[in-house]
């Protein structure tokens, strides 16, 4: 028999509006479990008019009794996530008894954010824009085998041959920044102490846990960080994440077999973002871009940053459905589109005067392709609020239709605002 558990992964270039979805869904769970990225994320999530921007801890926290899962996949910063469940407890959210961290997630340390800035810096013009989390020289030391990982925090020795082979990879970055307590053991090391206490009743044998939970027929929400294009290998190369942010990160990001996945739901917004540089086919600049910006509230949830927009791209679309196995959408921001008088779907690419329906692997073809568009009248109403699919005006319904034609995969879920009204569940 299929789990009843379900996956919410990202399908363009991560701030698909996930939190709300995976809110949404955490409400009918039993646990929600984080596999992938680190504070690189920010999950917004709007509830009783309260905003909460979440960047390590499972979106679920915020429905009481929830339980609340770290697998080994994140890059774990222990420092901002201790400030996030003290931020949470002084408004009221505790995370005492619920919250399991896996024993073998990877640090990121204090030297890991100055050496994103340090590599950032070395890639002159080719710089990434990274939100210089330390999320790429975490996930390196851990490929590198050298990382330190949460169990490392209750082995006192070989914490500290760590920390010295650690710093002594990381020299040459502490040797630029020029701040003399990066080389600091004893610091760091006192540091680390004082999260072993603090993070001790929350260590635990994530995968072991997932597992036990399937069996008992709980229902488990896999929550995804970031989106296809950001993914390591499947995406827009080099101007992505050092991640599997994608399905099969799910399973070695928690240690669990593809069997306990039931339903695998991706999210995309109704027209595109990103932030961060790297190609973006169906971007659009100007006024009209200002205006999709402004109304979308397109602004980076961590780090601030403008987001760069553009139309809905259908290409990268059907690739992340199918590379991911897809099994229905939620489209997500609908009325973001309102004001808009005629709208664009980027049906295909075209390269050097040949057009194409597939994603060219290599980044400067990528880079190089244009859109290829087709334009769509706008509905002229506001959608905002609006929790039927009959009573969205018939140009919404309709581009709605299209989306799940062109995909052949049935969108399941429109959002129509923030708050968690402002849903609508489609019913076939
Ligand atoms: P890093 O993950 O900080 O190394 O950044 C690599 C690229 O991924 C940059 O372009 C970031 O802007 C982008 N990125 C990382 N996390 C997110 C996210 O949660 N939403 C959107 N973009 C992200």
């Amino acid at each position: 028999m299929r789990p009843n558990s379900i996956a919410v992964l990202g399908l363009q270039w991560g701030d698909e509006g996930k939190g709300k979805v995976i809110d949404y869904l955490s409400e009918r769970c039993d646990a929600v479990a984080r596999f992938s990225g680190g504070a690189n994320a920010g999950h917004t999530i709007v509830v009783d008019g309260q905003k909460y921007i979440l960047k390590l801890l499972p979106s679920g926290v915020l429905h009481e009794g929830k339980i609340c899962l770290i697998g080994s996949g994140v890059a774990l910063d222990p420092w901002i996530l201790k400030t996030e469940i003290e931020e949470l407890a002084e408004r009221g959210i505790t995370v005492d008894g619920r919250l399991f961290i896996d024993f073998a997630a990877h640090l990121v340390l204090p030297l890991h954010k100055v050496a994103d800035g340090y590599q950032e810096s070395l890639r002159g013009k080719g710089a990434l824009d990274t939100t210089k989390r330390g999320i790429g020289p975490s996930y390196a030391d851990r490929v590198s085998r050298v990382g330190l990982r949460m169990a490392d925090l209750y082995n006192g020795t070989r914490l500290e041959e760590k920390i010295d082979y650690v710093l002594s990879r990381h020299e040459e970055c502490i040797n630029k920044a020029g701040d003399e307590s990066l080389r600091d053991r004893e610091q760091l090391k006192n540091m680390l102490d004082e999260l072993a206490s603090q993070y001790e009743p929350f260590v635990a044998d994530v995968a072991a846990r997932v597992m036990e939970l399937i069996s008992s027929r709980k229902k488990v929400l896999f929550e995804g960080a970031q989106g296809m294009l950001l993914d390591v290998d499947l995406g827009t190369y080099p101007y992505v994440t050092s991640s599997h942010t994608t399905i099969g990160g799910l399973f070695t990001g928690l240690g669990i077999p593809p069997d306990c996945v039931g339903e695998i739901i991706g999210i995309t917004k109704a027209y595109m973002t990103r932030v961060g540089h790297g190609p973006f086919v169906s971007e659009i600049e100007g006024k009209q871009a200002d205006e999709l910006r402004e109304s979308g509230g397109e602004y980076g949830s961590v780090t601030g940053r403008p987001r760069r927009v553009g139309w809905l791209d259908m290409v990268a679309l059907k690739r992340a459905i199918k590379a991911n196995g897809i099994d229905k959408l939620a489209v997500t921001k609908l009325d973001v589109l309102d004001g808009f008088d005629e709208l664009f779907i980027c049906e295909s690419y075209e390269l050097e005067g040949n057009k194409t329906d597939v994603i060219p692997p290599n980044h400067p073809d990528f880079a190089n392709a244009r859109p290829v568009l087709t334009k769509i009248a706008g509905w002229g109403k506001p959608t905002v609020g609006i929790n039927k699919f009959d009573k969205l005006p018939k140009n919404a319904r309709r581009y709605i239709d299209y989306i799940s034609v062109k995909t052949d995969v049935p969108v399941w879920l429109i959002s129509t605002g923030s708050s968690r009204e402002s849903t609508i569940i489609v019913e076939n």
